[in-house]
């Protein structure tokens, strides 16, 4: 596996990749790599000849009071889980080689960011879609790989890549969830052992508020009122939002019907934890993917 470290770097890499009539597969992360991660590699490895994991804790996608300076970074760990892996080369740059003095571009996607994780986190989107624009551009990858947990981000990227044009198929793939439920998160590693107890609320609430639904409840406010009363019965929890929301607007629902997104973030102590789940309302009938 190489690990490539500048974009003239990348460049000379793909370059000979698609002489050879490769195709590539680009799974963009922030490193600390977990399961979740590995599962977005096996989904690339089975589409596609060339595999690169790009690993760059982004500070536009952070706010001033967010965690950009202590969030977890192990390349090493990093880049023996991504070999086991069978992922190829693994583009990780310095901060200046993405972001160099003068930097002043940026790509910023309407509407389906001003809601959600969105409304809490100002300019977070930015720059997601910034980063993940200029990753595109250097890799120009075939495909491209996001996890379900952060539902909001991959249909913020899709939006992008059909506004923008981006030659690239997004694809997404369904969250990893530890063996008591707790979705996989580099971000957990924050969590005391009580917080983690108090962090399986999250998974409960969703399967509560898809429950319910389930059995006949169309109203939004109820199912999000039962959701906070089992987050809230937790200790060190403190609710950031819960949205019973239209699963392509992302625009939140009085009444529950079609494809319906139920999305949350949670502080749990310091650790700010999401987690979503999706549901088919159709004929009256709910179906979700119950675990
Ligand atoms: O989901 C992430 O890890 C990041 O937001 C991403 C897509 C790698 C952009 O920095």
């Amino acid at each position: 596996m190489k690990l490539l470290e500048t974009i003239e770097a990348v460049h000379n890499y793909v370059n000979t990749a698609r002489r050879l009539g490769r195709s590539i597969g680009l799974v963009p992360t922030m490193g600390y790599l977990h399961a979740g991660h590995l599962s977005l590699v096996r989904k690339a490895r089975e589409q596609n000849d060339v595999v690169i994991m790009s690993i760059f804790v982004n500070p536009t996608q952070f706010g001033p009071e967010e965690d950009f300076s202590r969030y977890p970074r192990d390349l090493e760990r990093d880049q023996e889980l991504a070999a086991g892996a069978e992922v190829d080369a693994i583009f990780a740059p310095p901060v200046a080689e993405m972001y160099p003095e003068g930097y002043a571009t940026y790509v910023q996607v309407e509407g389906l960011t001003e809601v959600l994780c969105g409304a809490s986190r100002p300019g977070h989107f930015r720059g997601v879609t910034t980063v993940v624009s200029k990753l595109f551009n250097i890799v120009q990858p075939d495909r491209a790989y996001f996890g379900q947990k952060d539902y909001q981000q991959a249909q913020v990227i899709k939006r992008m890549v059909r506004d923008l044009n981006f030659p690239v198929e997004i694809i997404t793939v369904p969250i990893v969830r530890e063996a008591d439920g707790l979705a996989m998160s580099s971000r957990n590693k924050y969590l005391t052992p009580e917080q983690r107890r108090s962090a399986l609320a999250l998974y409960r609430a969703l399967n509560l508020g898809a429950g319910i639904i389930k059995s006949g409840e169309r109203r939004a406010a109820a199912v999000r009122k039962a959701m906070e009363t089992e987050i809230t019965a937790q200790p060190q929890t403190r609710i950031d939002y819960i949205a019973v929301s239209d699963a392509d607007t992302l625009q939140p629902l009085e009444e529950i019907a079609g494809r319906v997104l139920l999305a949350l973030a949670v502080w749990v102590g310091n650790t700010r934890l999401i987690d979503n789940l999706i549901l088919e309302v159709k004929d009256d009938v709910a179906h979700y993917d119950e675990k």
